[in-house]
């Protein structure tokens, strides 16, 4: 047995409530995982003077794959590292309704889709300012007919959608529908931005996905402007297999997606570049419930096991995954956010037990 290193950052408020059973529950598995713990956040603040020391970011380089909690703020500028420095630009959040979830919806059954999140570029590039500063570039609004440093007092903040960036996550996208096809799923991607409004930028996406698209002939492609893939992923998500997206719009989709099958305790995420990929729960750091071992350690869960797939452990993925859908149906260790009364360490409990 090969041993896989593993870092985790457990995260902030009830965050590592769901991260530490979890640990626990995979190192019970024995799959030859040594876990080592970056010092981040208020950890890293005691013994380095900062929340995220050069030794956080050497372990994180030395390991095979980070698996993250969530975060408040102390340790986001490990998640900065974990996306931007190590370019892990294709954001997987899945979200597939598993029988006894509470979804809101009267009929979630069968809802299995996938949303990939390009996760490096559009307005996450964070270049904000002053609107006098954008004066020199003599920038005018077709819409205003007026340049935009006429405009007064304000901000702006910039959209960036590159070529390179959209085609690589578009190729992502694109395989992992041919890998879901080949295990029963439709085999489609649904390509969404709001290109009919901003026709340069978001236009890109669309017309360099649709490229890439032309060399999977076997995987079924259409396009969507936003508002209407909002609109149809609370109609009709079963329709939906693969979802390609760039930065904010799957942020915010996500998260409604999440909230079809039962809520974001249900969420997991990968987020994969060329060489490191890192697991992590879609939501936050749930603070109105830290400390009271109630948080849902599904997502973390689920990201655990994306992450077991991940470094090989496939095997021990699936096994995770079916115990967990043994609890959900048998409806007996449920966590307050899907009905029940159960702990979060009882939970992990009853998924050990059926393992
Ligand atoms: C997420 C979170 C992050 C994001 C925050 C914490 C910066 O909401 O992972 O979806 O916006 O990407
Ligand atoms: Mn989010």
């Amino acid at each position: 047995m090969t041993t896989k290193q593993v870092a985790v950052i457990e995260g902030e408020d009830a965050s590592p409530e769901a991260v530490r059973p979890v640990v626990e529950l995979i190192d019970q598995m024995n799959l030859g995982i040594e876990w080592v713990y970056p010092p981040v956040g208020d950890k890293g603040v005691e013994r380095f003077d900062s929340v995220f020391p050069e030794e956080a970011k050497e372990m994180i380089d030395a390991s095979d794959t980070t698996l993250f909690g969530a975060t408040s703020g102390k340790s986001a500028f490990a998640l900065l590292y974990l996306r931007w420095g190590k370019e892990t630009y294709a954001n997987v959040r899945p979200a597939k309704f598993l029988p006894g979830y509470h979804s809101p919806l009267s009929n979630p059954t069968g809802i299995d889709l996938v949303i990939v999140r390009e996760n490096m570029e559009d307005l996450y590039l964070m270049v904000e300012g002053e609107l006098e500063d954008l004066a020199p570039a003599n920038l005018t609004s077709p819409i205003l007919q007026k340049s935009v440093a006429d405009m007064g007092p304000g901000k702006y903040g910039v959209k960036i959608i590159t070529q390179a960036g959209t085609k690589r996550v578009s190729k992502f996208a694109f395989e992992l529908a041919r890998r879901r096809k080949a295990q029963g799923r439709p085999g489609k991607v649904t390509v969404s931005s709001k290109y009919n409004m901003l026709p340069q930028s978001d236009g890109l996406f669309k017309e360099v996905a649709g490229h890439v698209a032309e060399s999977y002939p076997d995987i079924e492609s259409e396009t969507m402007i936003v508002d209407n893939l909002a609109h149809y992923l609370v109609v009709s998500p079963q329709n939906l297999d693969v979802v390609l997206l760039p930065n904010l719009y799957g942020d915010i989709l996500s998260d409604a997606a999440a909230g079809l099958i039962g809520g974001l305790g249900l969420a997991p995420s990968g987020c994969y570049g060329e060489n490191y990929a890192y697991f992590e729960s879609a939501h936050g750091t749930a603070p109105d419930i830290a400390g009271k071992n109630i948080i849902n350690p599904t997502a973390t869960l689920l990201s655990a096991a994306m992450m077991l797939n991940y470094i090989g452990c496939v095997a021990a993925s699936s096994a995770l995954k079916t115990a967990l859908e043994k609890v959900y149906k048998e409806g007996r260790f449920l966590t307050p956010d899907q009905g029940g009364t159960s702990s979060t360490t009882d939970f992990v409990d009853a998924v050990a037990q059926r393992l």
